[in-house]
């Protein structure tokens, strides 16, 4: 099972993912973590241009779209091997993120053609202005006009695919963590309605 988490910056996957993983960890599953940009040597030459002053221009949108295609090529025997040993994989991030970051979408989606599809993708949707409050603002993305097209792009793309779920980030930690597990449990055949 291959169950991704996605948002704009500072949506607060992290602490969902880890939440999310001691929950199904005291249902009895085992559970394995994955970060994109991982920590390959492509992932930390994008950690790297994400900084750039220029990081949001076409030419590095471009550049960026082929890194983390590549970053993502590069786990998908590990996610096949972790699936095949029926662990079940929680993802921060997945190859939607460069479909809603990166132009242009037909080019972005071929290069991802390899990418795993998620079974479960769980949007956490954010407002902007919290979103921007939230980052420290080193990544050139989180600004308001880049997030606010990515915000938009993101609810377009959860329309089009069945394997969305959204999940109102602007609650608190605990409330966005019941709303996540009710989505999750019944994959595993877990009892929504006993989760607070
Ligand atoms: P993330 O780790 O979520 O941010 P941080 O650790 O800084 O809180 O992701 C890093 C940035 O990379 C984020 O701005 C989103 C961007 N990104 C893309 O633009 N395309 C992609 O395919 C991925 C995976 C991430």
């Amino acid at each position: 099972m291959y169950i991704v988490l996605e948002g704009i910056d500072g949506a607060g996957k992290s602490t969902q993912i880890s939440l999310l993983k001691d929950f199904l960890e005291q249902n009895g599953l085992e559970v394995e973590t994955v970060v994109e940009p991982t920590d390959s040597e492509v992932g930390k030459l994008i950690r790297r241009l994400l900084t750039r002053h220029d990081a949001t221009s076409d030419a590095m949108q471009r550049t960026l779209g082929l890194l983390f295609a590549a970053d993502r090529l590069l786990i998908m025997e590990k996610l096949n091997k972790l699936e095949e040993e029926g662990k079940v994989i929680i993802s921060d991030r997945s190859f939607y993120s460069s479909l809603v970051y990166q132009e242009p979408r037909e080019w972005i989606q071929e290069l991802n053609k390899y990418a795993k599809i998620p079974d479960l993708v769980l949007l956490l949707d954010l407002d902007v202005e919290k979103s921007v409050a939230r980052t420290d603002g080193t990544d050139e993305f989180e600004n308001v006009e880049f997030l606010t097209a990515v915000k938009e792009n993101y609810l377009k793309i959860a329309e089009e695919n069945g394997n969305f779920k959204i999940i109102d980030a602007n609650n608190g930690p605990n409330k966005v963590s019941s709303d996540i597990k009710k989505a999750v449990a019944p994959l595993f055949d877990i009892c929504a309605d006993c989760i607070r």
